[in-house]
């Protein structure tokens, strides 16, 4: 099956996703799956397209070393980009858009995954800001379009947080969830705790390509509260963005507070939870907040950049999910997933028969 790729954005992420494709090509030869990469489009490194299939190994060094993306690189915008993907003879075509974050708008990713869903593209993202900002839209989209909108590299890097639900969790009802899950900011909590100054453990963060392209996105609690507007729109139907989320940060400031907590046989954590405000009620109640939790609590526990959830369901009370190892790496993988969800779906017919699984 030859599955037709576009990258519109081609950072950490989607460097790291093409090599990951590579080295699976056992996997998915013997399943007989051939992910072609035939565009790649960026903000400031041009656009390449060849139908045929790009070489994108060469193309992720080349932006790596600051060069463009290929020596017959254009201005092509993403948006002429997945026209030229919905003209493609291909058994598949999928859109992996990898565009940073907006948290205010969601935007460009809100626009280019309608187009592509629109072009009969599926579109798989690591972006959470079209989940936080366009969720209800993008899946009435997807589904009237008979296409796949996945997104499992939005929260959690590679954990499968929103496959846990949709595919093992059938007629569970969510009531509400609380998180540790924005990594730069547990690192620099855990760094603080060893008497660490707030600046270093933050550039750590952006030289290893794990804070956002503008950090203050991470330590003003922004990049938590898009979290928790996506998960609480796709499990609780709130219908929220992030700007509905109550909202606090962490700075430089706050190492009294770490440190008054670890005395105290605590640890201070950036918080992001969603509630009803009563049972059955409309209303989400969502926060991010930092909180002195015990040790012995399961988000209490998380050193450097772990990550976990606690869900609370009707059928299955409270399930907790810890991510020990994030990174970039884990992000690309979640896009492998999403990959061969799609690969699966085109494969038995079922990407015919309805969008969102
Ligand atoms: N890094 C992580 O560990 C991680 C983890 C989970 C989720 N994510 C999410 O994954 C996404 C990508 O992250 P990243 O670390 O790869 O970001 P990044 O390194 O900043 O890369 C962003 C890419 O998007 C391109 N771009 C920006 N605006 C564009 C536009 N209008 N049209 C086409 N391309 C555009 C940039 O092009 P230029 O370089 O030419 O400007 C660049 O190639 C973000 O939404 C982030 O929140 C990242």
């Amino acid at each position: 099956m030859r599955i037709a790729l576009l990258l519109i954005g081609f950072g950490h992420v989607g460097r790291r996703f093409v090599h990951l494709v590579h080295e699976m090509t056992p996997t998915l030869e013997a399943l007989g799956i051939a992910p072609v990469v035939v565009g790649i489009c960026t903000r400031r490194h041009g656009t390449v397209f060849n139908e045929a299939g790009l070489d994108a190994r060469h193309a992720a060094q080349q932006v790596a070393g600051g060069d463009a993306v290929g020596p017959a690189s254009t201005s092509t915008s993403a948006h002429d980009a997945i026209a030229q993907l919905g003209s493609l003879n291909a058994e598949a075509r999928i859109v992996v858009e990898t565009t940073p974050l907006d948290v205010q708008s969601g935007q460009p990713a809100i626009g280019h995954i309608e187009m592509a869903l629109a072009s009969g593209a599926h579109v798989i993202s690591a972006n959470k800001g079209p989940v936080a900002h366009a969720w209800h839209t993008l899946a009435a989209q997807a589904t009237a379009a008979q296409r796949q909108f996945l997104f499992e590299g939005a929260v959690m890097d590679g954990i499968p947080i929103f496959n846990l639900v949709r595919e093992t969790m059938p007629g569970v009802t969510i009531l509400g969830f609380r998180g540790v899950v924005n990594s730069t900011t547990n690192h620099i909590l855990s760094a603080m705790e060893r008497g660490e100054p707030f600046a270093p453990a933050l550039a750590r963060m952006q030289a290893d390509g794990i804070a956002e392209a503008d950090p203050s996105l991470d330590v003003d609690g922004w990049d938590t509260a898009a979290k928790v507007a996506a998960l609480a729109n796709v499990w609780m139907d709130a219908r929220i963005t992030p700007k509905d989320v109550r909202r606090e940060g962490i700075c430089a400031n706050d190492a009294t507070r770490v440190a008054d907590a670890v005395a105290a046989g605590r640890r201070m954590k950036l918080v992001g939870r969603a509630t009803r405000r009563t049972p059955g009620a409309k209303k989400i109640d969502a926060s991010v907040q930092l909180e002195p939790l015990e040790i012995s609590d399961p988000l209490g526990g998380l050193d450097g950049q772990a990550n976990a959830l606690e869900i609370d369901t009707d059928a299955l009370g409270r399930v907790v999910v810890t991510q020990r190892d994030g990174g970039l790496e884990k992000t690309a993988y979640a896009l492998f997933a999403d990959l061969m969800t799609i690969a699966r779906a085109v494969a038995d017919g079922s990407d015919r028969r309805s969008g969102q699984r």
